[in-house]
């Protein structure tokens, strides 16, 4: 049985990762063909981002058909053969499902819409306050107001996310158990783990104005959430033990995190939460420029690592993934550091107590897309912020700008194999244009230099099945005030992990308060290092990872 806390999982976004028909769209048989990239960087288990039938408004988190895959990404055939693929190098298939809402085209909406009783109740559909005034003010995650007018009805049905994605009624009985067929469905098919899609917000509270923020707070975390995830648990993945789940918590508390990753509380084996990639934001305001908080970070960091570990709760660790602006553009460097900075922010998240998650391209520095001109954007999220931010009298360059930053398209462009035509990712014209650096920052260029940001990730992916401290040991926040050094210890029977990050790109002297004798240089970003008893003169983002065994 694989030990999830010894595992790392590699996320691929089907759609940018490989096409192997030629249409520009990368495809299921694309994963198959590069599952020994996968299986040579040493990852457990891939998490495969949507493939079922979907109109693709939202790139498959609008789905309309859970147990169908959609023609455009290949058929069960193909997903079989991934499967048998996947098993035979050890590597473990976790899919993602979307069960807070479906696509409008979903056959329940469909029915919901066409005044059918049993499925209207699938949804949420709410009288107005008056003559045009939606059910509440809430807003939609994606802009604009989270309610639709229904005029056949003269009611408005919930969409946290796009139009065409309405909200699922958890509170319905029914729901609950089509749901969990669907996860038994795809059990069934040998898959090893699933992604909860912001399955946190799958129970709604009261349906209340909020006078303070957008919404978030009556149905984040709400009510019945515990119960739900509980149930889902027993009546699904909880009857296999091997199958690894994680979900994704949009706005989490910590408290609730301890029982949805919570050792013994049968929910989930772990969480993603994201306060961590909001420190580039003003409080939740996400299409903002300001430098991101490097102290608040740590702080945010040190906090769910160690809250966490005392209520014996396990983290998903993770930078990146097809939701966030690209890590190296974000916290480190495009330009002279770039290798070193890539690699020091693996190291970083590598050492932390948690499974970490690596999405597709990360492995290879990959950056932000560069996009100049909005036509280049396909996300939907990007479109609707770009009209929003003129409306609020920004200029179309400044919105231009903003979508640069944190345009979730930035993670999207497609999968740079080689420095071939469309970075080898296609023979056709691909769905989104691939990012010119493509020449140098590519696979094939990487796997031939011993010291690339490949081999790099793949080292600390094997110390962590090699060293028992980095994936269980306990973990102690050091040089909390430090403003430019990230570092931490672990600790695990007798063994002891140290790790160390400069996050700028000059030199810095860190002291280590104690005496450093005994440890050894598991891995560094630099060819030599100033390591000395006391501490170390850090060159610009260098980062150390330190072990010894105490008594030695
Ligand atoms: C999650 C997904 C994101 C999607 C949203 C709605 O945040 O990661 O890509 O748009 O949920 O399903």
């Amino acid at each position: 049985m694989t030990d999830f806390k010894k595992s790392v999982v590699y996320e691929i976004y089907p759609k940018s990762f490989y096409d192997s028909d030629g249409d520009g769209l990368g495809d299921i048989r694309g994963v198959t063909e590069k599952l020994d990239y996968i299986k040579e960087l040493g990852a457990d288990y891939i998490w495969l981002t949507p493939f079922f039938v979907s109109p693709q408004n939202d790139n498959g988190y609008d789905v309309e058909d859970y147990y169908h895959i959609d023609p455009r990404y290949g058929t069960m055939e193909e997903f079989e053969e991934l499967a048998a693929a996947a098993r035979e190098r050890g590597i473990g298939l976790m899919l993602d499902m979307v069960f807070n809402h479906t696509s409008s085209r979903h056959e329940w909406f469909r029915k919901a819409l066409a005044g059918d009783e049993k499925y209207k109740n699938f949804y949420i559909f709410k009288k107005g306050k008056g003559p045009g005034i939606p059910p509440t003010n809430w807003e939609s995650k994606f802009g604009g107001s989270a309610w639709e007018y229904v005029e056949a009805f003269d009611e408005y049905y919930l969409h946290l996310f796009d139009v065409s994605q309405p909200d699922l009624n958890w509170d319905n009985p029914q729901v609950r158990e089509e749901i969990q067929k669907i996860v038994r469905f795809w059990m069934e098919k040998g898959v090893k783990g699933f992604r909860f899609d912001v399955v946190n917000l799958i129970s709604k509270g009261e349906f209340a104005d909020d006078e303070e923020g957008d919404g978030r707070r009556f149905y984040t975390d709400g009510p019945n959430i515990h119960q739900y995830l509980k149930e889902l648990n027993e009546g699904s993945f909880g009857m296999d033990p091997e199958i690894v789940t994680v979900g994704e918590m949009s706005s989490t508390s910590l408290e609730n995190c301890y029982r949805y990753g919570g050792e013994g509380e049968n929910e989930l084996s772990m969480v993603f939460s994201f306060h961590h990639l909001k420190v580039d934001f003003v409080g939740n305001e996400k299409w903002v420029m300001v430098p991101y908080d490097f102290r608040k970070l740590k702080e945010i960091i040190f906090q769910w690592q160690t809250k966490m570990e005392e209520h014996r709760a396990w983290n998903a660790v993770f930078w990146c993934n097809h939701d966030q602006p690209r890590v190296v553009s974000r916290f480190g460097d495009e330009g002279p550091y770039w290798k070193e900075s890539a690699k020091m922010l693996a190291t970083a998240i590598h050492g932390l107590r948690g499974t970490p998650y690596i999405f597709q391209g990360e492995e290879l520095g990959m950056t932000n897309a560069g996009f100049r001109s909005i036509s280049q954007y396909r996300d939907v999220e990007s479109l609707n912020h770009y009209q929003i931010l003129q409306e609020k009298g920004l200029s179309s360059d400044n919105a231009l700008q903003i979508l640069g930053i944190h345009s979730r398209d930035n993670a999207r462009t497609p999968m740079q194999w080689n420095d071939g035509r469309q970075a080898g990712f296609t023979e056709g014209e691909p769905w989104i244009e691939v990012n010119p650096n493509y020449r140098y920052i590519n696979a094939q260029t990487e796997l031939r230099d011993e010291d690339s940001i490949f081999y790099y990730y793949r080292r600390l992916i094997a110390l962590r099945k090699q060293y028992d401290v980095i994936a269980y040991g306990d973990i102690c926040p050091a040089a909390e005030e430090d403003a430019q050094v990230f570092a931490y210890k672990r600790t695990w029977k007798d063994e002891e992990l140290l790790v160390i990050c400069n996050f700028y790109g000059w030199p810095v002297s860190w002291k280590s308060g104690e005496s450093l004798k005994g440890y050894e240089i598991l891995l560094g970003n630099y060819g030599e290092s100033s390591l000395e008893e006391n501490g170390a003169m850090l060159k610009p983002y260098e980062s150390l990872m330190l072990y010894r065994k105490r008594g030695e």
